[in-house]
């Protein structure tokens, strides 16, 4: 029997040399079996060269066509998130598949561009919502898909990160002109992601964001209410100054609930995945069969919660195995342009409700305004 040709690793060029590509995507790619780091572009040359130094790429440079010029098959995109959209058309042209990160662009105008160039090249574009690649967030989709909670009725999502607690390059986070938004646009935009892609497609918004601790007078303080399609509630939050770190997501369906964290640090989380069912263990799925320990050891389970310790892999590495597959098997992404629009009009959306002080419905009229409220 002839051996399966062995695929070559997809040759990833780096567009931006900040914090998120030193931390994340610079050592993910170096040591996947799917990629191989090929050059790195920042305007910055002296953060270009230590990345490309420190993960072994061949190339730094300066200038962005000096990268779409070598030969990369694709490019990562982390830079200011007013710059994403050139550097994703200019790679487009140049042939090179996207993965570009979170928030796609500053608005849906701005999406919508990118995901055409995108199609016109005929090139792949994945959008770096990678809370979707955790383990307890692919199992919790799983076991939703499987019926074991139920029709969900209400979602709630927190996300909070104090300002100093991640370690970026530059400022622009707090630039509005450059970030698009503060909390909602760099934080939230993860949970309404994750919402989406767990309860479904949200019809309308109603946002309160406010500004208390920053130093700039910009979001800090995130709460955004939502309807879904399906019915369902949903509530998103997000702060940028409380010093712990937050963060749960919990679903509330007819015959369940499921509460998704990351961490087991805090007494209020034990593990990164609780799911309270009615069900019998005969009726569960195999991922929580296996879950709960033998009724031998305990009471027959005919129902209550159940703890899930999921696999701890890394979701930057699964997002990017999962690119790597699309790119070589000419498949889908498996988190499209389309996904970074739709979260991106949520965003604008918002700052329309609190300029308006209204529901907002969804989708957007294609001329909506693009307005970041002044807080
Ligand atoms: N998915 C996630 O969880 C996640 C986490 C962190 C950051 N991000 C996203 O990554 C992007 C970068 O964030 P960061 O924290 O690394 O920022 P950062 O401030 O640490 O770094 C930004 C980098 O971009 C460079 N830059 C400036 N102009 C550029 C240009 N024209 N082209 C390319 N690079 C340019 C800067 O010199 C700097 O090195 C943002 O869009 C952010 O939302 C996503």
């Amino acid at each position: 029997m002839m051996a399966e040709p062995e695929q070559r690793p997809v040759r990833i060029g780096l567009v931006g040399a900040g914090a998120i590509m030193r931390l994340s995507h610079g050592p993910t790619v170096s040591k996947s079996p799917d990629a191989r780091l090929s050059g790195v572009f920042d305007p910055d040359g002296a953060r270009a060269e230590a990345l490309a130094g420190e993960f072994g790429a061949a190339l730094h440079t300066t200038k962005l066509e000096t990268l779409l010029a070598s030969d990369i098959d694709a490019v990562i995109v982390a830079s200011p998130n007013n710059l994403h959209e050139a550097a994703v058309v200019a790679a487009a042209a140049a042939g090179k598949h996207v993965f570009c990160e979170k928030p796609l662009s500053l608005d849906v105008a701005g999406a919508r561009r990118m995901i055409d160039a995108c199609e016109t090249a005929g090139v792949l574009l994945q959008v770096g919502f990678n809370q979707r690649f955790w383990s307890q967030v692919q199992i919790a989709k799983a076991v939703i898909d499987a019926g074991v909670i139920g029709p969900i009725h209400a979602a709630h999502s927190n996300y909070g990160e104090k300002w100093t607690a991640y370690p970026a390059a530059t400022t622009y986070r707090y630039d509005l002109a450059r970030s698009g938004g503060a909390t909602i646009i760099d934080l939230t935009i993860h949970r309404i992601d994750l919402l989406r892609h767990l309860v479904g497609e949200m019809t309308a918004v109603f946002a309160d964001l406010s500004h208390h601790v920053l130093p700039q007078r910009v979001d800090d303080n995130v709460h955004v209410l939502t309807r879904f399609a399906s019915g369902a509630r949903g509530v998103l939050t997000s702060n940028r100054y409380s010093p712990a770190i937050a963060d749960g997501t919990t679903l509330y369906g007819e015959r369940g609930t499921i509460h998704i964290a990351t961490e087991t640090l805090n007494p209020f989380q034990a593990v990164p995945l609780a799911i309270y069912t009615e069900s019998k263990a005969s009726d569960l799925p195999e991922v929580l069969r296996e879950a709960h320990y033998p009724d031998a050891w305990w009471k027959e389970f005919d129902g209550g919660w159940i703890s899930v310790k999921p696999p701890r892999r890394s979701p930057y590495l699964a997002q990017l195995a999962a690119f790597c597959s699309s790119i070589r098997n000419g498949l889908p992404a498996l988190v499209t342009g389309f996904d970074g629009l739709k979260a991106q009009e949520v965003v604008q959306a918002s700052y329309l409700s609190v300029r308006d002080g209204c529901w907002v419905e969804l989708p957007l009229p294609r001329d909506a305004a693009f307005v970041v409220p002044s807080y």
